[in-house]
C-alpha cells in the first residue's frame, strides 16, 4: 500500500474524516493505492511504558498490533487529527505512543514518508503545532516529514472550521497530496529489510 491515513478522531463523520478522505482521494485519483484507519473505531489502551515489546508482544490485547501491520506496510502515513488543546487528540497520541514498539524493534518505519493534516475549530487554534507534534513523531521513527510544497508551502495541511466549506485548508490539502504524489513518482519503492512492507528510500 502506498498511503495509509490515520484519522485521530473520535468522530466517525466529523471535521477529520472529511479532510482525511479528501486527500485520500485526491491520492487515489494520482494513481497511490490508500488505506484508511479511524482510530475512534479502535480499541487502544495507554502505553504503560513497561518496554514489554522491546522482547515479544505488547502487554494490551487490542487493535493496536493491526495498525502497526498497516503501517508498516504503508510507504507514506498521512496522520489527520483534530486540534485538542492546541495540540493532536489523546487518542493520537495513544496510537503514537504504543508505535514504539517498532522503534525499539530496528526502527520498522524507517525511511517512510510522514504526512500531517490539522483540523481545528478556529484560526490560530493550534494547527501548526499539532502538524509540529506529528512531524516530531515522524523523526522519532526516523521517517521523513513532507510539508504541502510548492503554492505555500508551510507544515502540512490545516482546516478551520467546517472541512467542506474551508476553501484554503482544501487547497493545502491539495498541495499536500501534490507533493507526495510527487514524490512517489520520483522515487523507487524498494523493498524494507524489515517484516512488513516497502519503504521509499
Ligand atoms: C476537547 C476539545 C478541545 C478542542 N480544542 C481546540 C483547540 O485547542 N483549538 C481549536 O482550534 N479547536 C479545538 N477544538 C475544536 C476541534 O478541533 C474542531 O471542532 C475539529 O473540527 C473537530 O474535528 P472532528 O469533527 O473530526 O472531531 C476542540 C474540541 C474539543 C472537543
Amino acid at each position: 500500500m502506498d498511503v495509509l491515513g490515520i484519522n485521530g478522531s473520535p468522530h466517525s463523520d466529523g471535521n477529520t474524516a472529511y479532510a482525511l478522505r479528501y486527500a485520500l482521494d485526491r491520492l487515489e485519483e494520482a494513481g497511490l493505492s490508500t488505506e484508511y484507519v479511524a482510530l475512534g473505531e479502535k480499541t487502544l489502551f495507554p502505553c504503560r511504558g513497561c518496554f514489554a515489546c522491546r522482547e515479544g508482544d505488547c502487554v494490551h490485547d487490542d487493535d493496536m498490533a493491526q495498525i502497526l501491520r498497516l503501517m508498516r506496510a504503508a510507504g507514506c502515513i498521512l496522520l489527520a487529527s483534530p486540534v485538542y488543546m492546541g495540540l493532536v487528540t489523546g487518542q493520537m497520541k495513544t496510537m503514537m505512543d504504543r508505535s514504539v514498539a517498532v522503534r525499539v524493534r530496528g526502527f520498522q518505519l524507517s525511511g517512510r514518508l510522514g504526512a500531517g493534516i490539522a483540523c481545528g475549530g478556529f484560526r490560530n487554534g493550534g494547527q501548526e503545532l499539532t502538524l509540529q507534534c506529528m512531524h516530531t513523531f515522524f523523526l522519532q521513527q526516523d521517517m521523513s516529514a513532507v510539508a504541502d510544497g510548492p503554492g505555500f508551502s508551510h507544515s502540512g495541511a490545516t482546516i478551520v472550521g467546517a472541512a467542506d466549506a474551508d476553501e484554503i485548508g482544501l487547497q493545502t490539502i491539495r498541495n499536500l497530496t501534490m507533493k507526495i504524489a510527487g514524490i512517489f513518482g520520483n522515487r523507487r519503492a524498494i523493498p524494507n529489510d524489515q517484516p512488513g512492507g516497502t519503504a521509499l528510500r
